[in-house]
């Protein structure tokens, strides 16, 4: 499969040193507090914001935030440019299903703020190593069970117990089951895979891979051919080890610098939102297909409210930047168009962009690439004002 060719030319992942390199990302320079931009912290930090920004993270390391970059080239060209795929192998461009290889698929409602409109869309994958997929029965299992286990939920799956001799239901009878129950313990893998499942972590050797896109403005607004980024990160013994390709200015994928990999351990570190440093595996919706697709419900959370609900109520803007203005109208100002009931029902009124905000955000990613300086911000964001966002956290 392409992207493993393309990975294994990778230098081998790279473990994240904190001190290099920034890990505070963008979002934590945005001026909030203001009629734009309410609270987005949490988006990240939950309940457990930091107290203050260390010394040496004060001056904000991400200037592409407020270069000026002009693309100029013609609606047609830069239209046509994301419609030509760069994935080397044209058959896994047209679709993938993975099944040989143990990559699997899956759709999940995206985390709050990452939405299409804001520039986020591709495709998730995740694969276990061979000793938790020796056929495609065994390896639903196996999956169903570590869901359960980011989840801390119930996972629905068909399945007959008598097949691997492990009690999946937690009904004290091995026979049919309809879910895996989540247990702290007393769960198992079936077959020969090795250890137990822990609750909320994934085992060694778990990937997960993201594929990043240009959109497609052809309403409605979908991902594009063309790939911005291909992202894995892979457990090891210590932690997460992350690689990537990233587009290079003739817009061809070559490799992520050690420089440009040292960001992801940030996000995909210690942040309380996420399940050991993953975002979206317990949030997945579907096996299969792109995240386009993810349309549909709100989800709900424990106190009844709608996920995005809230979370609009809390930043009062559609983006953890507060500069997504064309989101934020819909929902915000007076000449507000929708209504959260609106949202409840489809959560794309306020993940979608229009064809003009897809072109915008086209427009700075192709600037990007064209100057390849990815390693001071990759936000499709440009030529923001000190209003919006610090260019130096002042001291206190
Ligand atoms: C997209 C997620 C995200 C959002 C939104 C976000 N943060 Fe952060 N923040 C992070 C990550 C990741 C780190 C780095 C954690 C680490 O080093 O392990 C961080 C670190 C910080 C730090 C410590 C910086 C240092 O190195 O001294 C401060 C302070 C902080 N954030 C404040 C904020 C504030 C204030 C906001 C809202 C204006 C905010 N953050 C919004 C993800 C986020
Ligand atoms: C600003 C925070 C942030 C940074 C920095 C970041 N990610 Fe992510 N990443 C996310 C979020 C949020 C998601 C989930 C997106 C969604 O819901 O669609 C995600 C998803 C992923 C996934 C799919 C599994 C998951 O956690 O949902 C992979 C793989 C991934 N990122 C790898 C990387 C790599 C490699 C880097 C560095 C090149 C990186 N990420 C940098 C926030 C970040």
């Amino acid at each position: 499969m392409w992207w493993l060719a393309l990975l294994a030319c990778t230098s081998a992942p790279v473990e994240t040193k904190p001190e290099a390199a920034p890990r505070a990302p963008p979002d934590c320079y945005a001026r909030a507090g203001t009629d734009a931009l309410k609270d987005p912290c949490a988006t990240c930090h939950g309940d457990a914001r930091p107290s203050g920004f260390r010394d040496v993270a004060r001056e904000n390391p991400w200037t592409n935030l407020f270069a000026l970059r002009v693309y100029t080239t013609s609606d047609a060209d830069l239209d046509a440019w994301v419609r030509t795929s760069n994935a080397p192998d044209a058959v896994w461009d047209a679709r993938f299903d993975g099944d040989s290889d143990g990559w699997r698929t899956y759709r999940a409602q995206p985390f709050p703020g990452f939405f299409m409109t804001n520039g986020t869309v591709g495709e998730t994958r995740i694969r276990l190593p061979p000793a938790y997929r020796p056929d495609a029965e065994t390896y639903a299992v196996n999956l169903a069970v570590l869901e359960a286990m980011v989840r801390r939920g119930d996972v629905p799956l068909a399945a007959d117990e008598a097949r691997w001799g492990v009690d999946l239901d937690g009904d004290g009878a091995i026979g049919a089951a309809t879910r895996v129950a989540f247990r702290e313990t007393g769960l198992r893998w079936v077959g020969d895979a090795p250890g137990v499942p822990t609750p909320g972590g994934f085992p060694e050797g778990t990937q997960l891979l993201q594929v990043l896109r240009y959109l497609d403005p052809a309403p409605p607004v979908r991902m594009a051919a063309r790939i911005r980024e291909v992202r894995l990160m892979e457990r090891s013994a210590t932690g997460w080890r992350f690689a990537g390709r990233i587009e290079d200015a003739e817009g061809a994928l070559r490799p992520q610098s050690d420089a440009e990999i040292a960001m992801c351990g940030g996000c995909h570190g210690a942040l309380p939102v996420t399940t050991d440093g993953v975002f979206s595996f317990g949030r997945r919706t579907a096996w299969g297909g792109d995240l386009t697709a993810v349309g549909g419900p709100d989800r709900t959370m424990a106190d009844g409210r709608g996920e995005y609900t809230a979370w609009l109520e809390q930043t009062g803007a559609g983006d953890t930047l507060g500069v997504n203005a064309e989101a934020r109208a819909k929902f915000f100002g007076e000449g507000r168009e929708l209504s959260f009931e609106d949202l409840a029902r489809d959560i794309r009124v306020l993940t979608l962009p229009s064809a003009d905000r897809a072109r915008e955000l086209n427009r700075v990613w192709r600037a990007i690439a064209e100057e390849q300086s990815y390693a001071r911000g990759r936000e499709p964001v440009a030529a923001l004002g000190d209003e919006q966002v610090w260019r130096e956290i002042p001291p206190h």
